[in-house]
């Protein structure tokens, strides 16, 4: 054999090696990936290969709205090595929310829905609100205008509820899930839908044993926050993707929630490695400069640095080196 046949080879075997999947989310975009579905208690792309996704939640639009737009959409799949967004929408706050406001924070989610389908990430249009079940039909009325819209890009997935409290999952949560999920369902018949779970949804064991039937494509949400919901909490959800149930973590922080907050190295690397193993996707709380150990930003971090490294905090480089791992 030739050298230049030989390195054509070498060429080839290259390419061939580099299309298997990396645990760099950021190569791991839509333009690769297409359209995802559920399959058991995966999620799988175009050629129903299991895929995860790792990446990062916007902070509320009421309060940090300036990082609602295209660059830091940019930066967080170039720089944060990401293939997921959240864009967590408040709802209802003593400072407004789409309750007050829906054309403006309508405009917020539209600029970073289309900034994540130009730079090639899946979006979550989040519901972010504890009470979604008193104002359903707003929340209906939303998903529907934003499926309408959106629901033909492989990008969209949509998340109902964001935290539940104390309400029932079969009388109150589920019921409330399946109005909106038939509002999506008109619009879009198959990009997934995740739905919040009872207390600040850490109880997706109720959800396991009454699951939402007839329809596809549909995930239920964990969060936790590393420092404070430990191995309790994996053993819950364990039981629950044992009965096979398809869980999304649409929000977690490495800190503790506790008035004094902290990073929890440790016991961020656990639940990782048990979101690893189970193939659980996962996107951080959150793309902000706030005062909080959860915050992925140090303070006054301009739009186009986000996710550089000199900007982001302790928390926020642990989770960068996680997105690529
Ligand atoms: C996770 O995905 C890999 C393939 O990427 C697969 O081999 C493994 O069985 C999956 N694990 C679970 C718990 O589904």
């Amino acid at each position: 054999m030739n050298k230049s046949i030989l390195s054509i080879c070498l060429v080839v075997l290259a390419l061939y090696i580099d299309s298997s999947i990396s645990k760099d989310a950021g190569q791991e975009t839509v333009s690769k990936h297409g359209k995802l579905s559920v399959k058991g208690a995966n999620i799988v792309n175009q050629n129903g290969e299991i895929v995860q996704l790792k990446g990062m939640c916007l902070y509320w639009s009421i309060w940090k709205p300036q990082y609602w737009n295209e660059e830091t959409v940019q930066g967080i799949h170039d720089s944060c090595h990401s293939n997921v967004i959240r864009a967590s929408m408040g709802v209802e706050t003593n400072d407004g929310g789409y309750l007050t406001d829906p054309d403006g924070q309508m405009k917020l989610v539209e600029t970073v829905i289309e900034a994540a389908i130009k730079h090639d990430l899946y979006i979550i249009v989040d519901w972010h609100e504890e009470k979604a079940d008193t104002h359903q039909a707003q929340a209906v009325d939303f998903f529907d205008k934003i499926s309408k819209k959106y629901g033909s890009y492989p990008n969209l997935m949509y998340e109902t509820f964001n935290e539940p409290t104390t309400q029932s999952w079969s009388s109150v949560l589920k019921p409330y899930h399946e109005a909106v999920i038939k509002a999506i369902r008109a619009n879009d018949p198959d990009n997934i839908i995740i739905c919040g779970t009872g207390q600040w949804s850490q109880r997706v064991d109720e959800a396991a044993d009454d699951p939402i039937t007839g329809y596809s494509n549909i995930m239920y949400t964990l969060h936790f926050y590393a420092g404070t919901h430990k191995q309790w909490l994996r053993d819950l959800t364990q039981g629950a993707i044992d009965k096979g149930l398809p869980i999304f973590v649409t929000e977690y922080g490495t800190d503790n929630v506790d008035v004094v907050n902290w990073v929890d190295p440790e016991e961020s690397q656990l639940w990782w490695d048990f979101c690893d193993k189970n193939n659980l996707s996962y996107t951080n709380w959150a793309i902000c400069d706030v005062a909080e150990a959860s915050a992925a930003l140090i303070a006054d971090t301009p739009t186009n640095k986000v996710c550089q490294q000199d900007y982001l905090t302790e928390s926020g480089l642990l989770v960068v080196a996680q997105n690529k791992k």
